[in-house]
């Protein structure tokens, strides 16, 4: 199976986490556009879905998903996003698409946070993907000093501006032992707004695509 059949299938494992009658929350990126693309299928069983990109928010709206502002939601039994890196306890790097903010913002108001990857995600130690960092453009040489106290070495993503205004640094070099407390500290630097650490709310469900199959595996 190629990497994108494995990221499909996940897709498509996720719509039985989906509850009937409610809001979804969506994330971004190749592994998330399967799940949109599966969620079709059952768009007149749910009320619609949040979006946690302006990209993923107009592949809801072009399947005819009604897509709401997440200030008018008040619950939101699950969420289904990507990771660029998953490790045993369900910490995970994001980011890569630069949709880091809003995907943690979703994610904080969701119940459930539903993992959706292929094989190739799972990973022993986090930090072999470049930690992406969204920051204020006026705090980009500050953050960078900051990031590299802490070990790592900063890139700033070149032309890339987020959905929100914003740079990102994608930070190399950092094995990261300790997510939790490396998120803490990563998002008390003045100018950080996010670090793609989704460690303090990783995810509740990794579904992992592989040759043999979907593993559904739980937070421990
Ligand atoms: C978007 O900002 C990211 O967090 C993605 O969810 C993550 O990069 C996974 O992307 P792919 O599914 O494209 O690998």
């Amino acid at each position: 199976m190629t990497q994108d059949e494995l990221k499909r299938a996940v897709g498509v494992a996720a719509l039985a986490h989906v509850v009937e009658d409610s809001i979804v929350g969506v994330g971004t990126g190749s592994t998330a556009n399967h799940f949109i693309d599966a969620l079709a299928s059952m768009k007149g069983r749910i009320r619609g879905a949040v979006a946690s990109s302006v990209a993923s928010a107009a592949r809801l709206a072009g399947h005819g998903i009604t897509v709401l502002d997440l200030n008018d939601v008040s619950e939101m039994p699950v969420y289904v996003d990507g990771a660029d890196e998953i490790d045993a306890n369900l910490c995970m790097i994001k980011g890569g698409g630069g949709a880091l903010t809003r995907e943690k913002i979703v994610a904080a108001v969701a119940k459930k946070f539903v993992c959706i990857a292929d094989a190739s995600k799972l990973v022993d130690t986090l930090g072999r993907f470049p930690l992406p960092v969204e920051v204020i453009p006026m705090a980009r040489e500050h953050v960078m000093r900051e990031m590299v106290k802490l070990g790592g070495k900063p890139v700033l993503r070149a032309g890339f501006v987020t959905d929100n205004g914003n740079i990102v640094l994608d930070v190399a070099g950092l094995a990261i032992v300790d997510p939790p407390a490396l998120e803490a500290a990563i998002n008390q630097v003045a100018g950080v707004v996010t670090a793609g650490l989704f460690a303090r709310r990783g995810a509740d469900v990794l579904l992992l695509g592989t040759p043999q199959g979907v593993r559904t595996i739980r937070r421990p």
